[in-house]
Protein backbone atom coordinates (compact mmCIF):
# COMPACT_ATOMS: atom_id res chain seq x y z
CA UNK A 1 0.00 0.00 0.00
CA UNK A 2 2.61 2.46 0.70
CA UNK A 3 4.64 1.84 -2.81
CA UNK A 4 0.92 2.30 -4.45
CA UNK A 5 0.69 6.16 -2.58
CA UNK A 6 4.68 5.99 -3.41
CA UNK A 7 4.02 5.56 -7.32
CA UNK A 8 1.24 7.71 -7.29
CA UNK A 9 2.81 10.55 -5.74
CA UNK A 10 5.65 10.13 -8.68
CA UNK A 11 3.37 9.70 -11.22
CA UNK A 12 1.35 12.89 -10.58
CA UNK A 13 4.00 14.95 -10.41
CA UNK A 14 6.09 13.73 -13.45
CA UNK A 15 2.61 14.27 -15.33
CA UNK A 16 2.41 17.91 -13.84
CA UNK A 17 5.50 18.86 -14.82
CA UNK A 18 5.71 17.22 -18.19
CA UNK A 19 6.74 20.49 -19.99
CA UNK A 20 5.59 18.98 -23.38
CA UNK A 21 3.47 16.44 -24.83
CA UNK A 22 6.50 14.53 -25.67
CA UNK A 23 7.47 14.05 -22.40
CA UNK A 24 4.63 13.26 -20.89
CA UNK A 25 4.45 10.24 -23.71
CA UNK A 26 7.14 8.98 -21.52
CA UNK A 27 6.28 9.57 -18.02
CA UNK A 28 2.80 7.80 -18.87
CA UNK A 29 4.20 4.81 -20.57
CA UNK A 30 6.50 4.77 -17.80
CA UNK A 31 3.64 4.45 -14.94
CA UNK A 32 0.84 3.34 -16.63
CA UNK A 33 1.86 1.37 -19.70
CA UNK A 34 1.49 -2.58 -20.18
CA UNK A 35 4.89 -2.82 -18.39
CA UNK A 36 4.55 0.57 -16.11
CA UNK A 37 5.27 0.69 -12.61
CA UNK A 38 1.53 0.52 -11.33
CA UNK A 39 1.01 -2.89 -13.47
CA UNK A 40 4.31 -4.50 -12.15
CA UNK A 41 3.06 -3.47 -9.12
CA UNK A 42 -0.02 -6.05 -9.36
CA UNK A 43 1.90 -8.86 -10.39
CA UNK A 44 3.16 -8.40 -6.55
CA UNK A 45 -0.62 -9.51 -5.99
CA UNK A 46 0.54 -12.80 -4.04
CA UNK A 47 3.12 -11.32 -1.36
CA UNK A 48 -0.27 -9.84 0.07
CA UNK A 49 -1.72 -11.55 2.50
CA UNK A 50 -5.01 -13.20 0.90
CA UNK A 51 -7.59 -10.94 3.71
CA UNK A 52 -5.62 -7.71 2.28
CA UNK A 53 -5.74 -8.31 -1.73
CA UNK A 54 -9.44 -6.86 -2.17
CA UNK A 55 -8.67 -3.44 -0.47
CA UNK A 56 -5.22 -3.59 -2.62
CA UNK A 57 -7.01 -4.33 -6.18
CA UNK A 58 -9.59 -1.89 -5.48
CA UNK A 59 -6.56 0.71 -4.49
CA UNK A 60 -4.52 -0.10 -7.31
CA UNK A 61 -7.64 0.43 -10.19
CA UNK A 62 -8.70 4.00 -7.82
CA UNK A 63 -5.09 4.96 -8.82
CA UNK A 64 -5.11 3.58 -12.18
CA UNK A 65 -8.26 5.83 -12.99
CA UNK A 66 -6.94 8.87 -11.46
CA UNK A 67 -3.45 8.88 -12.93
CA UNK A 68 -4.97 8.19 -15.98
CA UNK A 69 -7.12 11.21 -15.80
CA UNK A 70 -4.01 13.11 -14.70
CA UNK A 71 -2.27 12.20 -17.49
CA UNK A 72 -5.20 13.15 -20.04
CA UNK A 73 -6.11 16.51 -18.48
CA UNK A 74 -2.44 17.49 -18.49
CA UNK A 75 -2.07 16.66 -21.94
CA UNK A 76 -5.01 18.69 -22.89
CA UNK A 77 -3.24 21.30 -21.68
CA UNK A 78 -0.01 20.68 -23.22
CA UNK A 79 -2.03 20.59 -26.62
CA UNK A 80 -3.31 23.67 -25.93
CA UNK A 81 -0.02 25.79 -25.42
CA UNK A 82 1.54 24.01 -28.29
CA UNK A 83 -0.95 24.79 -30.98
CA UNK A 84 -1.33 28.33 -29.27
CA UNK A 85 2.72 28.19 -29.97
CA UNK A 86 2.32 26.64 -33.57
CA UNK A 87 0.02 29.56 -34.20
CA UNK A 88 2.20 32.34 -33.51
CA UNK A 89 5.18 31.02 -35.40
CA UNK A 90 3.00 30.73 -38.50
CA UNK A 91 0.90 34.17 -38.25
CA UNK A 92 0.75 35.98 -41.50
CA UNK A 93 1.77 39.57 -40.88
CA UNK A 94 -1.35 41.16 -42.91
CA UNK A 95 0.38 44.47 -42.55
CA UNK A 96 3.01 43.80 -44.60
CA UNK A 97 2.84 45.23 -48.03
CA UNK A 98 1.72 42.61 -51.11
CA UNK A 99 4.01 41.52 -53.34
CA UNK A 100 3.18 42.88 -56.95
CA UNK A 101 1.61 40.93 -59.62
CA UNK A 102 2.35 41.79 -63.04
CA UNK A 103 -0.39 40.94 -65.20
CA UNK A 104 0.21 40.58 -69.10
CA UNK A 105 -2.96 41.85 -70.82
CA UNK A 106 -4.59 40.64 -74.46
CA UNK A 107 -2.65 42.41 -77.64
CA UNK A 108 -4.62 44.82 -79.43
CA UNK A 109 -5.20 42.84 -82.52
CA UNK A 110 -6.89 39.80 -80.66
CA UNK A 111 -8.80 42.57 -78.93
CA UNK A 112 -10.33 43.84 -82.46
CA UNK A 113 -10.69 40.52 -83.43
CA UNK A 114 -13.14 39.50 -80.60
CA UNK A 115 -14.85 42.39 -80.90
CA UNK A 116 -14.93 41.54 -84.22
CA UNK A 117 -16.33 37.54 -83.25
CA UNK A 118 -19.01 39.07 -80.87
CA UNK A 119 -20.54 41.30 -83.68
CA UNK A 120 -20.45 38.75 -86.22
CA UNK A 121 -21.36 36.06 -84.03
CA UNK A 122 -24.21 38.12 -82.85
CA UNK A 123 -25.73 38.27 -86.62
CA UNK A 124 -25.31 34.52 -86.47
CA UNK A 125 -21.56 33.94 -88.37
CA UNK A 126 -19.95 31.32 -87.26
CA UNK A 127 -16.20 31.49 -87.04
CA UNK A 128 -14.32 29.21 -89.29
CA UNK A 129 -10.57 28.54 -89.02
CA UNK A 130 -7.98 27.52 -92.33
CA UNK A 131 -4.59 27.02 -92.63
CA UNK A 132 -1.88 29.74 -92.91
CA UNK A 133 -0.30 27.53 -95.46
CA UNK A 134 -2.31 27.02 -98.46
CA UNK A 135 -1.95 26.10 -102.34
CA UNK A 136 -1.95 28.30 -104.77
CA UNK A 137 -5.14 27.15 -105.99
CA UNK A 138 -6.56 27.95 -102.83
CA UNK A 139 -5.17 31.77 -102.70
CA UNK A 140 -5.46 32.59 -106.40
CA UNK A 141 -6.82 30.16 -109.08
CA UNK A 142 -10.17 29.54 -107.09
CA UNK A 143 -10.48 33.18 -106.53
CA UNK A 144 -10.85 33.49 -110.07
CA UNK A 145 -7.12 34.14 -110.80
CA UNK A 146 -5.44 31.54 -112.82
CA UNK A 147 -1.61 31.47 -113.91
CA UNK A 148 -0.64 34.68 -115.38
CA UNK A 149 -3.73 36.77 -113.84
CA UNK A 150 -2.56 40.21 -113.20
CA UNK A 151 -4.05 40.54 -109.70
CA UNK A 152 -1.62 37.87 -108.50
CA UNK A 153 0.92 40.80 -108.35
CA UNK A 154 -0.50 42.61 -106.45
CA UNK A 155 0.06 40.44 -103.68
CA UNK A 156 3.62 39.59 -103.27
CA UNK A 157 4.08 35.87 -102.07
CA UNK A 158 5.85 33.88 -100.13
CA UNK A 159 6.53 30.62 -101.89
CA UNK A 160 7.64 27.52 -99.80
CA UNK A 161 9.89 25.15 -101.58
CA UNK A 162 7.30 23.82 -103.94
CA UNK A 163 5.65 26.47 -105.52
CA UNK A 164 2.57 25.39 -105.74
CA UNK A 165 2.46 26.29 -101.68
CA UNK A 166 2.29 29.63 -100.42
CA UNK A 167 1.65 31.47 -96.96
CA UNK A 168 -1.77 32.45 -97.49
CA UNK A 169 -1.57 36.33 -98.80
CA UNK A 170 -5.34 36.68 -97.54
CA UNK A 171 -7.99 34.80 -95.80
CA UNK A 172 -9.88 34.46 -98.83
CA UNK A 173 -7.90 31.52 -99.69
CA UNK A 174 -10.15 29.78 -97.26
CA UNK A 175 -13.58 30.69 -99.02
CA UNK A 176 -13.70 27.34 -100.97
CA UNK A 177 -12.86 25.27 -98.40
CA UNK A 178 -15.48 26.45 -96.45
CA UNK A 179 -17.75 26.10 -99.32
CA UNK A 180 -16.98 22.34 -99.92
CA UNK A 181 -17.46 21.57 -96.52
CA UNK A 182 -20.75 23.44 -96.28
CA UNK A 183 -21.89 22.88 -99.79
CA UNK A 184 -25.38 22.17 -100.44
CA UNK A 185 -26.35 24.02 -97.08
CA UNK A 186 -26.11 28.17 -96.58
CA UNK A 187 -23.11 30.03 -95.40
CA UNK A 188 -22.99 32.09 -92.78
CA UNK A 189 -18.82 32.48 -91.85
CA UNK A 190 -15.73 34.63 -90.87
CA UNK A 191 -12.52 33.54 -91.27
CA UNK A 192 -9.83 34.85 -89.16
CA UNK A 193 -5.93 34.54 -89.64
CA UNK A 194 -2.59 35.90 -90.43
CA UNK A 195 -1.70 36.42 -93.84
CA UNK A 196 2.04 36.89 -94.96
CA UNK A 197 3.40 39.10 -97.62
CA UNK A 198 6.55 39.42 -99.08
CA UNK A 199 7.08 43.51 -98.75
CA UNK A 200 9.33 45.48 -97.39
CA UNK A 201 8.67 46.14 -93.74
CA UNK A 202 8.33 49.98 -93.02
CA UNK A 203 6.18 52.29 -91.12
CA UNK A 204 3.40 51.34 -93.12
CA UNK A 205 3.77 47.88 -94.28
CA UNK A 206 4.65 44.63 -93.18
CA UNK A 207 4.96 41.06 -93.85
CA UNK A 208 2.28 39.90 -91.45
CA UNK A 209 -1.23 40.92 -90.31
CA UNK A 210 -4.27 39.59 -89.58
CA UNK A 211 -7.48 39.30 -91.83
CA UNK A 212 -10.81 38.97 -91.20
CA UNK A 213 -13.00 37.37 -94.25
CA UNK A 214 -16.82 37.15 -94.21
CA UNK A 215 -18.84 34.57 -96.36
CA UNK A 216 -22.79 34.34 -97.09
CA UNK A 217 -24.06 32.12 -99.48
CA UNK A 218 -27.43 31.41 -99.85
CA UNK A 219 -30.22 31.46 -102.31
CA UNK A 220 -31.24 34.84 -103.11
CA UNK A 221 -29.09 36.93 -101.12
CA UNK A 222 -28.66 40.43 -102.71
CA UNK A 223 -26.07 43.28 -102.22
CA UNK A 224 -28.65 44.99 -100.36
CA UNK A 225 -27.63 42.05 -97.35
CA UNK A 226 -23.85 42.79 -97.90
CA UNK A 227 -24.44 46.33 -97.30
CA UNK A 228 -27.35 45.87 -94.64
CA UNK A 229 -25.13 43.20 -92.65
CA UNK A 230 -21.66 45.56 -93.47
CA UNK A 231 -23.19 49.07 -92.12
CA UNK A 232 -24.69 47.56 -89.09
CA UNK A 233 -21.10 46.01 -88.30
CA UNK A 234 -19.73 49.24 -88.86
CA UNK A 235 -22.61 50.53 -86.68
CA UNK A 236 -21.98 48.23 -83.66
CA UNK A 237 -17.80 48.65 -83.86
CA UNK A 238 -17.59 52.31 -84.29
CA UNK A 239 -20.62 53.83 -83.01
CA UNK A 240 -24.36 53.68 -83.79
CA UNK A 241 -23.62 57.46 -84.99
CA UNK A 242 -21.39 56.35 -87.69
CA UNK A 243 -22.48 56.49 -91.56
CA UNK A 244 -21.30 54.45 -94.07
CA UNK A 245 -20.67 53.95 -98.08
CA UNK A 246 -19.89 51.80 -100.76
CA UNK A 247 -17.60 52.60 -103.18
CA UNK A 248 -17.42 50.62 -106.73
CA UNK A 249 -13.75 48.75 -106.80
CA UNK A 250 -12.77 45.45 -108.54
CA UNK A 251 -11.78 42.16 -107.06
CA UNK A 252 -10.94 38.76 -109.15
CA UNK A 253 -12.94 36.89 -106.64
CA UNK A 254 -16.07 39.58 -106.49
CA UNK A 255 -18.84 40.74 -108.92
CA UNK A 256 -19.90 43.26 -108.31
CA UNK A 257 -17.39 44.70 -105.79
CA UNK A 258 -16.72 47.53 -103.72
CA UNK A 259 -15.03 49.28 -101.01
CA UNK A 260 -16.87 50.30 -97.82
CA UNK A 261 -15.78 53.64 -95.98
CA UNK A 262 -16.70 54.34 -92.40
CA UNK A 263 -17.30 58.71 -91.12
CA UNK A 264 -14.70 59.05 -89.79
CA UNK A 265 -14.81 59.04 -85.67
CA UNK A 266 -11.99 61.80 -85.15
CA UNK A 267 -13.61 64.67 -87.03
CA UNK A 268 -17.19 63.36 -87.29
CA UNK A 269 -16.87 63.49 -91.04
CA UNK A 270 -15.83 67.39 -91.12
CA UNK A 271 -12.19 66.24 -92.36
CA UNK A 272 -9.30 65.81 -90.49
CA UNK A 273 -5.32 64.43 -90.54
CA UNK A 274 -6.43 60.97 -90.26
CA UNK A 275 -9.23 60.90 -92.77
CA UNK A 276 -6.88 63.27 -94.93
CA UNK A 277 -9.92 65.51 -94.99
CA UNK A 278 -12.08 63.43 -96.52
CA UNK A 279 -14.01 62.88 -93.75
CA UNK A 280 -14.21 59.23 -94.60
CA UNK A 281 -12.28 55.99 -93.36
CA UNK A 282 -11.88 52.89 -95.72
CA UNK A 283 -12.45 49.74 -93.80
CA UNK A 284 -12.59 46.68 -96.31
CA UNK A 285 -13.67 45.44 -99.02
CA UNK A 286 -16.48 43.62 -100.57
CA UNK A 287 -18.91 42.09 -103.24
CA UNK A 288 -21.19 39.94 -104.61
CA UNK A 289 -19.00 36.54 -104.58
CA UNK A 290 -18.18 35.85 -108.26
CA UNK A 291 -19.71 33.10 -110.16
CA UNK A 292 -16.45 31.28 -110.77
CA UNK A 293 -15.99 30.90 -107.28
CA UNK A 294 -18.98 29.81 -106.10
CA UNK A 295 -19.08 27.02 -108.86
CA UNK A 296 -15.24 26.00 -107.54
CA UNK A 297 -17.02 25.35 -104.17
CA UNK A 298 -19.89 23.89 -105.23
CA UNK A 299 -22.80 25.80 -105.64
CA UNK A 300 -24.82 26.41 -108.86
CA UNK A 301 -24.17 30.09 -109.35
CA UNK A 302 -28.11 30.01 -110.86
CA UNK A 303 -29.74 28.87 -107.43
CA UNK A 304 -27.14 30.17 -104.88
CA UNK A 305 -25.29 34.01 -104.23
CA UNK A 306 -23.69 35.15 -101.78
CA UNK A 307 -21.61 38.00 -100.49
CA UNK A 308 -18.02 38.54 -98.68
CA UNK A 309 -15.60 40.91 -97.14
CA UNK A 310 -12.12 41.32 -95.57
CA UNK A 311 -10.14 43.22 -93.58
CA UNK A 312 -7.51 44.17 -91.37
CA UNK A 313 -7.99 44.26 -87.35
CA UNK A 314 -4.55 46.31 -87.23
CA UNK A 315 -6.25 49.17 -89.41
CA UNK A 316 -8.97 49.00 -86.71
CA UNK A 317 -6.84 49.65 -84.07
CA UNK A 318 -4.52 52.00 -85.99
CA UNK A 319 -7.43 54.14 -86.57
CA UNK A 320 -8.63 54.30 -83.53
CA UNK A 321 -5.62 54.85 -81.72
CA UNK A 322 -3.65 57.24 -83.93
CA UNK A 323 -0.74 54.28 -84.69
CA UNK A 324 1.72 56.12 -86.61
CA UNK A 325 4.04 52.67 -87.34
CA UNK A 326 2.64 49.34 -88.26
CA UNK A 327 5.88 47.69 -87.19
CA UNK A 328 4.72 47.96 -83.21
CA UNK A 329 1.87 45.46 -83.55
CA UNK A 330 5.08 42.36 -84.06
CA UNK A 331 7.70 44.24 -82.62
CA UNK A 332 6.87 43.08 -78.41
CA UNK A 333 7.99 46.38 -77.29
CA UNK A 334 6.02 46.07 -73.67
CA UNK A 335 5.44 50.13 -73.81
CA UNK A 336 3.66 49.71 -76.80
CA UNK A 337 1.89 46.75 -75.65
CA UNK A 338 1.02 47.80 -72.15
CA UNK A 339 -0.96 50.86 -73.37
CA UNK A 340 -3.98 49.06 -74.07
N1 LIG B 1 -8.73 39.56 -100.08
C1 LIG B 1 -8.77 41.00 -100.23
C2 LIG B 1 -7.42 41.58 -99.82
O1 LIG B 1 -6.66 40.92 -99.17
C3 LIG B 1 -9.85 41.61 -99.38
C4 LIG B 1 -11.21 41.26 -99.88
C5 LIG B 1 -11.85 42.06 -100.75
C6 LIG B 1 -11.85 40.12 -99.42
C7 LIG B 1 -13.11 41.76 -101.22
C8 LIG B 1 -13.13 39.80 -99.87
C9 LIG B 1 -13.74 40.65 -100.78
O2 LIG B 1 -13.77 38.72 -99.47
O3 LIG B 1 -14.98 40.34 -101.23
O4 LIG B 1 -7.13 42.69 -100.12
Amino acid sequence: MTDLDEIFQRASTAFETSSSSTELDGHHRRFLGKKGEVQLLTRRLGEIPPDERPAFGRRVNEIKQELQAASEARRAELEAVELERRLAADAIDVTLPGRGRRRGGLHPSTRVLREMYRIFGDMGFQVYRTRDVVTDEENFEWLNMPPEHPARDMQDTFYTEDERVVLRTHTSAGQVQAMREYHPEPIRVILPGMCYRNEQITARSEIQFHQIEGLAVGRGITFADLKGTLSEFARRLFGRERKTRFRASYFPFTEPSAEMDVSCMLCDGAGCRMCKQTGWLEILGCGMVHPVVLRYGGYDPDDYSGFAWGMGPERVVILRYGIEDIRAFWSNDLRFLQQF
